[in-house]
């Protein structure tokens, strides 16, 4: 019987400043090589027949770094925005921004609304850029909308007015670069989902890292909460395999 493959993978894409350190390179430059990581690893998520796939690309904790890194984050958003979404759409990738864009300049905005638009048809994959975001964030806000409805909150209703709910949650979230902590990425969505933690800066991170990550979750046992057993009687056909 094949290994479970995860409908949603979510990626905390760590390291690029380190991988540009080793070469004494600027961190953009570690940056920019992140922008190619990422295109590929969509591309070898929908070849691996994966969904969803949901990426932290700028926290809102990310203004805090160097004025001129934050502007580099924001030209370079911009340029693989603008050399990336057409052959993305081609594709049949639908590409969905997550976080706060009230900060965001106009031009980044409306940089972020066209590769909606022009994606709005597709559906072999949804990629979700997470740009200014942050779980607390996506909590809050999804909160205060509901109070300003009048509308009781409860996790059904919460969960409809947050920023993933277009979405089923992650079955697999990774996280590159070593560190082992989930920096305020999906804290609501994230609660059954299973992680993988991988050494690889992300630059590095390549369809052979991915497929490792992907072997690791279809040995897991998901339980949500229940025994072993339950999950087993559950499943029949798992017992006979
Ligand atoms: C964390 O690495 C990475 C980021 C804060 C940015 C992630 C962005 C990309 C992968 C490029 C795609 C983004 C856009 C804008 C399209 P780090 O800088 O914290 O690395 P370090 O921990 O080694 O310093």
């Amino acid at each position: 019987m094949p290994a479970a493959l995860p409908h949603h993978i979510a990626i905390v894409m760590d390291g690029n400043g380190r991988w540009a350190r080793k070469r004494f390179l600027p961190r953009l430059a570690g940056h920019a090589q992140g922008v190619e990581a990422l295109r590929r690893c969509v591309r070898a998520c929908a070849a691996r027949g994966v969904q969803v796939l949901t990426v932290f690309a700028f926290s809102s904790e990310n203004w805090s770094r160097p004025a001129d890194e934050v502007s580099g984050l924001m030209g370079l958003l911009a340029k693989a925005l603008a050399r990336e979404v057409p052959d993305l759409s081609r594709d049949g990738v639908r590409v969905h921004f997550v976080g706060d864009r009230a900060a965001l300049s106009d031009s980044v905005r409306r940089g972020l609304e066209q590769a909606e638009q022009l994606t709005v048809g597709n559906s072999r994959l949804v990629l979700n850029i997470c740009f200014n975001y942050g779980g607390r964030w996506d909590i809050v806000q999804a909160a205060a909308r509901l109070a300003e409805r009048g509308q009781a909150i409860t996790e059904a209703s919460l969960h409809a007015a947050m920023g993933l709910a277009h979405v089923p949650d992650p079955d697999l979230v990774i996280r590159t670069g070593g560190e082992m902590r989930i920096s305020n990425f999906l804290l609501w969505q994230a609660a059954y989902s299973e992680f993988v933690f991988s050494e690889r800066l992300w630059p590095d991170f390549d369809e052979a890292a991915l497929d490792e990550a992907i072997a690791s979750y279809g040995a897991r046992e998901r339980r949500f909460g229940r025994t072993s057993e339950q999950v087993c009687a559950q499943q029949p056909e798992a017992l006979q395999a």
